[in-house]
């Protein structure tokens, strides 16, 4: 047997006293990708950031090639060709393409003007490295106009230039639509062809099947199991995942019937925003989920950015119960009873520097202060409902700052607070971005319940599944326009994919 590229053996690391990875040793081979697979709070970032040089391992050594090395920061994991694509890739909008991949490295123009760059060199290299992979981008386009999956193929190609060895992707494809994740396990089959190793981390299996070599399981924070994928099923990764069998959740979610009200809800009528959306006409009624698909840049996330008010639209009219809403802030939208889970929450979904416990009651103070004695008890009670309910899981119990949570646990907390907020419709953005199998549902489970009581949720989703199983009705987006309406009866993947790529339904 050849050496592995990469052995990480017997990790193990605590935060205040509690262990998050417990002997976890894993191998990569050259070629290969590895998929690490686990519930969320699992460990998976742990181990990477551990991989990365961001954390420091307690115990426990790394192998290159056979041979221990010391990785203590970030610097020493680069010098030895491991780099890491990152959930929140960080970017400056207003560089090329080609200033982006050479950054650090700009070529230099020759004799007396040897301070500038020399921009004809500098595209010449950078098409090189873009032809690698057979990227088909200009390198002279500017960063803020590549879509997400094309910036994420932009850091991949910049790795692979500077003789990256092993890439580490975390949840790479969590705001991706199905052409776009096609598109980036092209890149990915590139990257095996040229021997580099992957770590892919993703809580989609059906992806993980279609690209990984070998699966590995963690569950608090320990091994579980390294397969090959020919000898997993997916019942069995799952069943791995969560320790026991998911009989009455994921696999044999039984789909509450709609009880959909004649009350509309939301009603949007004629809402443009000049440059992202034009003539929109949407209603939600009382007690149904409409799901709004699009594929990236559509204008669907600053659609549900216009109605909540975070984004001011040009022109148009929203209601709420027939009641006409002036909304020209959040606060207009919160006002009118309009809750909104937003696409970045690091920005302003969650509160890093709060407990658990305030995050997710933020949004209902007003119902718990009443008589103007603030109830902590029942604030306790609200939220550690919540907990049990999603399955919220963090080192340190409620009062922990949401910062110390894992990527999908603060995900939990996010939506938690909406759901708590007693609010009359409800603008989600990816719901379970980054949310494990098991809480998934959940979540669904959570949302048909909320919907049965009258609530009217329109939800963007890039998870086309999720759309299908979730909505009891369908919206299409494509440049901004409405393009499709489907029933849950009707609507099916490649109907949803034609209309949200421009196709006349
Ligand atoms: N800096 C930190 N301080 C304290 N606890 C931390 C810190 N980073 C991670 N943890 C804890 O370690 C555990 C593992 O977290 P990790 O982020 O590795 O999970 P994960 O498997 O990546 O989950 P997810 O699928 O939700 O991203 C969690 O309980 C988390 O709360
Ligand atoms: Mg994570």
């Amino acid at each position: 047997m050849t050496t592995p590229l990469l052995t990480m053996q017997h990790i193990t690391k605590s935060f205040y006293g509690v262990k998050v990875l417990d002997d976890v040793s894993i191998d990569l081979r050259s070629g290969e990708t590895l998929a690490l697979l686990g519930e969320n709070g699992a460990g998976k970032s742990t181990l990477i950031k551990i991989l990365n040089g961001d954390y420091r391992r307690d115990d426990g050594t790394i192998l290159i090639d056979g041979q221990p090395v010391a990785i203590n920061e970030p610097r020493d994991a680069e010098n030895l060709g491991i780099r890491m694509i990152y959930q929140e890739l960080h970017y400056a909008p207003e560089l090329s393409v080609a200033e982006n991949l050479l950054l650090g490295d700009l070529p230099r123009r020759s004799g007396a003007l040897k301070w500038l760059v020399d921009w004809q060199q500098m595209n010449e290299r950078a098409r090189q490295a873009l032809q690698l992979l057979n990227v088909d981008i200009s390198p002279s386009t500017k960063m803020r106009e590549l879509s997400v999956v094309e910036r994420e193929i932009i850091e991949i190609v910049k790795a692979l230039s500077r003789q990256a060895r092993i890439i580490v992707m975390d949840e790479p494809t969590a705001a991706l639509t199905p052409p776009e994740v096609q598109r980036l396990f092209g890149i990915i089959r590139g990257l095996q062809e040229r021997g580099v190793g992957i770590i892919y981390i993703s809580h989609r299996l059906d992806e993980v099947f279609e690209i990984a070599n070998r699966i590995t399981v963690l569950r608090d924070g320990k091994h579980v199991g390294t397969h090959p994928r020919s000898e997993v099923t997916h019942q069995a990764l799952v069943q791995m995942m969560v320790g026991r069998s998911l009989e009455n959740r994921s696999e044999a979610r039984t789909k509450t019937a709609a009880v959909v009200q004649d009350a509309v809800a939301l009603d949007v009528r004629g809402l443009t925003k000049a440059g992202a959306f034009a003539n929109i006409d949407l209603q939600v009624r009382a007690g149904e989920i409409v799901g709004l698909f699009g594929l990236l840049g559509a204008g669907h996330t600053i659609l549900t950015q216009a109605i909540f008010g975070a984004v001011k639209a040009d022109s148009g009219a929203i209601s709420v119960h027939g009641q006409a809403a002036h909304i020209t802030s959040p606060q207009g939208g919160k006002h009118a009873g309009i809750g909104f889970v937003p696409l970045d929450r690091k920005v302003n979904g969650l509160v890093l520097d709060m407990s658990v416990r305030k995050n997710i009651t933020l949004s209902n103070w007003h119902v718990l202060a009443k008589f103007g004695v603030f109830q902590r008890a029942q604030e306790m009670n609200h939220s550690r409902g919540w907990v049990d309910q999603l399955g919220i899981r963090m080192a340190g119990g409620i009062e922990t700052h949401t910062r110390y949570l894992s990527g999908g646990n603060q995900q939990k907390v996010v939506l938690a607070r909406w759901l708590e907020a007693n609010v009359k419709v409800l603008l989600l953005n990816e719901p379970t971005w980054g949310v494990d199998v098991g809480a998934r549902s959940d979540i669904y489970d959570q949302l048909e319940a909320l919907a049965a009581q009258g609530l009217a949720i329109l939800m963007v989703s890039s998870d086309i599944e999720e759309v299908l199983s979730v909505s009891h009705r369908i919206l299409t987006i494509y440049k901004g326009r409405l393009t499709g309406e489907f029933s849950q009866a009707e609507a099916t993947q490649e109907k949803l994919l034609h209309a949200a790529a421009g196709g006349i339904v």
